[in-house]
Order: structure tokens, then C-alpha cells, then sequence
């Protein structure tokens, strides 16, 4: 599924994603440019998720909820730890944590080594850009998981209306340029924190081919 970067700003054309070093163009929203930076790790990670879990039966949906509980709870430590309170998106997983609860699935271990380096100018705005945006795409897996459960499954987690609102809120902040070493240090965080998510998405990808 291809979701966003639309348009000529999108970047990673010739394969290779943009980096932390490229100050994106003159005016550009800092939330365009990090999603034309991410936007090849986006895609990585949806396909590495479908492959993973998906969300086709009742027990791929368990496997999606524990693989997202096992990525975030290390986020989500992380910034309670270190971002400013307004950068700190409402954590989601006692959400998930309802929901395997009502899928009689037990917690999964927090997944180990978030490396996010040294923190500077950015690191919680890029880090929080990727845990609230994804709220977007929650939106539209919720409506593909009504479809297929039927109504019946639990989606505390992908109809959080908290993450939504703090979504709204961070908005004001990245739809304007932003000095180029935020957006630098934004840029890392996001890649960051895609990586954190992929080697999950990986690690159980590959669990779920041994275990077939
Ligand atoms: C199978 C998994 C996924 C699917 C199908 C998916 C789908 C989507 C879709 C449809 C959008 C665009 C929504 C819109 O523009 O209205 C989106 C945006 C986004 N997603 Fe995902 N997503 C997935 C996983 C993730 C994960 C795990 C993360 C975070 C680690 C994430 C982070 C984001 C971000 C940051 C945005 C863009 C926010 C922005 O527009 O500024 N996605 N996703």
C-alpha cells in the first residue's frame, strides 16, 4: 500500500532515502520534508508489517497489536524520560495492552535498543512527528479491521482518539520551515525511530517463517 509523498518533494526517486544531511528545499514545511525523508521507510516498514502479521484473521490482528506493544514501549519510555511534555504524544500502549487483553493474547516483552544517539534540537519533535503521524494510518488499517472482524474486534488502539487530538496539536508546529538543525536533528529522530519499528517488524517477520 502506498501512502504518502505524493507530489515532486518526495525524494528517494533514484532509490536511496534522503538523509539527515539534506536541508530539504527553501520554505518548505518541516513536515513535508520529513516525510519525503521517510517516506522509502515508510513503505520498507507497511510491507515488512504485512509480511509480519497483517490484520487478515483474528490471530494476525494479535500478532499486529503485540508486534506495535513490543515497538512503542521502548518509544514511549524513552519520551516520557526526555521530551518536553508538549512533545509527548498520549502513550497507546495500555491501549494495545486492552486490546490483546480482550483477544486473550498475553503482553509481549518491550522490544530492547531504541538508539536515538544523543538528544538534541528536534529529537522529540521527529520522534513524536512518527508515533502521532501513524496515527493516520491507524485510521485507515481501523476501517479495513471493522470490515474484515466484523465489528467484533477490540480497537482501543486503532481508533485512539488521543493520539488523534495530539496529532491536531503537533500540527501547528511542523507545517512551517523549521531552522535547519531542528529539522536535521527531527530528520534523525524519524529515521530513528523507523529503524526501531523495521527491526521489529523484521525480527517477528522472521519469527512467524520459522515458527510456519
Ligand atoms: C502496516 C502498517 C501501516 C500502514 C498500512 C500505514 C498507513 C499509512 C497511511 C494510509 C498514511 C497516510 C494517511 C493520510 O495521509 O491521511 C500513513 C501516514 C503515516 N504513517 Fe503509516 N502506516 C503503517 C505503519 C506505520 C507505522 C508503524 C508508523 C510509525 C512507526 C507509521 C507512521 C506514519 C507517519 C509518520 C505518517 C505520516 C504523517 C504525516 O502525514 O505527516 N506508519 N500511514
Amino acid at each position: 500500500m502506498r501512502h504518502f509523498g505524493h507530489g515532486a518533494d518526495s525524494g528517494g526517486k533514484d532509490g536511496h532515502m534522503a538523509s539527515a544531511s539534506d536541508t530539504g528545499r527553501p520554505g518548505e514545511s518541516l513536515r513535508t520534508h520529513l516525510r519525503a525523508a521517510t517516506m522509502a521507510a515508510h513503505d520498507l516498514l507497511d510491507h515488512a508489517m504485512q509480511a509480519a502479521s497483517g490484520w487478515q484473521t483474528r490471530a494476525d490482528y494479535a500478532r499486529f497489536l503485540s508486534l506495535q506493544h513490543a515497538a512503542r514501549a521502548p518509544l514511549e519510555a524513552w519520551l516520557a524520560a526526555h521530551a518536553p511534555a508538549d512533545l509527548a504524544p498520549p502513550p497507546q500502549t495500555p491501549l494495545i495492552a486492552l486490546d490483546l487483553a480482550r483477544l486473550g493474547t498475553p503482553l509481549p516483552a518491550p522490544a530492547p535498543l531504541f538508539t536515538i544517539g544523543r538528544a538534541g534540537p528536534g529529537t522529540a519533535l521527529g520522534a513524536a512527528w512518527v508515533l502521532a503521524g501513524s496515527a493516520l494510518g491507524n485510521k485507515a488499517i481501523a476501517k479495513q479491521v471493522a470490515r474484515i472482524g466484523g465489528g467484533t474486534w477490540p480497537t482501543a488502539f486503532l481508533g485512539d482518539d488521543a493520539t488523534l487530538a495530539f496529532w491536531q496539536s503537533l500540527r501547528a508546529r511542523i507545517e512551517r520551515p523549521a531552522a535547519v538543525f531542528e529539522a536535521d536533528g527531527a530528520t534523525r529522530a524519524a529515521e530513528a525511530v523507523f529503524a526501531h519499528f523495521l527491526a521489529v517488524a523484521e525480527g517477528a517477520a522472521e519469527a512467524e517463517s520459522v515458527s510456519a
